[in-house]
């Protein structure tokens, strides 16, 4: 499969439903066996101004994430996609896995509101390229707008 058919599959598979745990569920796996190189997929979703754990490929990871922290944190705080090289050489990244080397962060928002994020991690420096980050910044455009989110998943959206 290639990169630019990401999204289209995800919207094949996500159909006519509107519920959002089985979607992320279901972009997860996608995501984690369609890129080679991976070692985590998966999400964080926004609750109570704090990022928890949600359907996600790979080892168990940590369940809450403050925004003053980690990758996540950074990308959902500033809005804005993340691709770290080298997460070692990132104050702050968070290591739910010894294995990771490089990551990349994506945020979920819908009409100005923060969601959560995507969270996907490699076990090589450097794995992700412009193209990976457009093949999955435009599969969480499909997401955001596939599903019905809950207003209980933050109050404000505000991070
Ligand atoms: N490394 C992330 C934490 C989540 S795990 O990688 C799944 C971070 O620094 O935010």
């Amino acid at each position: 499969m290639t990169l630019q058919t990401l999204a289209a599959q995800l919207e094949a598979l996500i159909g006519r439903e509107r519920d959002p745990l089985p979607n992320l569920a279901n972009a997860s796996a996608l995501i984690f066996h369609s890129l080679e190189g991976l070692n985590w997929a998966g999400f964080y979703l926004y609750k109570g101004g704090e990022l928890v754990l949600g359907p996600f490929q790979g080892k168990p990871a940590c369940v809450r994430i403050a925004l003053e922290r980690g990758v996540c944190g950074a990308a959902a705080r500033q809005r804005r996609t993340l691709v770290v090289d080298d997460v070692h050489a990132f104050a702050g990244h968070i290591a739910c896995d010894a294995a990771s080397k490089s990551e990349l962060v994506v945020p979920l928002i819908h009409d100005g509101r923060l969601l959560g994020v995507l969270d996907v991690d490699s076990p090589m420096l450097a794995r992700f390229s412009q193209t990976d980050v457009q093949a999955l910044q435009e599969l969480c455009r499909v997401l955001v707008l596939s599903c019905d989110w809950p207003v209980a998943l933050s109050s404000t959206g505000r991070g």
